[in-house]
């Protein structure tokens, strides 16, 4: 009897705090700041190759975290490895441009 006293009430209270988290939810409206975009890619000859294909898994951080003038086989062999070891769907002509412009740029 008490037991089954019990789970009611426990019931009961669980309804009333869906009923608050439900109202509060109604009465405020959702509005959520988003933080700010801080890996962009550096503006240079060739950056919107690198923003079609080299943002899609990863941000610019990646690129932004190696070593500065790592030079041109450096960016070739990243470009590459992301193609053949991450399955990057980057073609060939896109690939040369943005080991240019990583070359050039990093
Ligand atoms: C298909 C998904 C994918 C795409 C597209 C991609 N990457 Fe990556 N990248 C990865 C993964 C996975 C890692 C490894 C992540 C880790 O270790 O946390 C990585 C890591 C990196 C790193 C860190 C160093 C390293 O070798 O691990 C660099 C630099 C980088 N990517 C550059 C690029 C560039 C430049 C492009 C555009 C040509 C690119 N990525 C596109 C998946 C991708």
């Amino acid at each position: 009897m008490t037991n089954h006293l019990k789970l009611l009430s426990a019931t009961a209270l669980a309804l009333a705090c869906a009923g608050t988290f439900a109202g509060l939810a109604m009465a405020q409206p959702m509005s959520y700041v988003l933080p700010e975009e801080t890996a962009v890619f550096k503006p240079g000859p060739g950056v919107e190759a690198a923003e079609n294909n080299c943002a899609a898994c990863h941000s610019a951080d990646y690129i932004l975290t190696q070593p500065p003038k790592m030079g041109r086989p450096f960016w070739e062999a990243e470009v590459h490895k992301m193609i053949s070891a991450y399955g990057a769907p980057i073609d060939e002509k896109d690939a040369k441009a943005i080991v240019d412009y990583l070359a050039a740029t990093y």
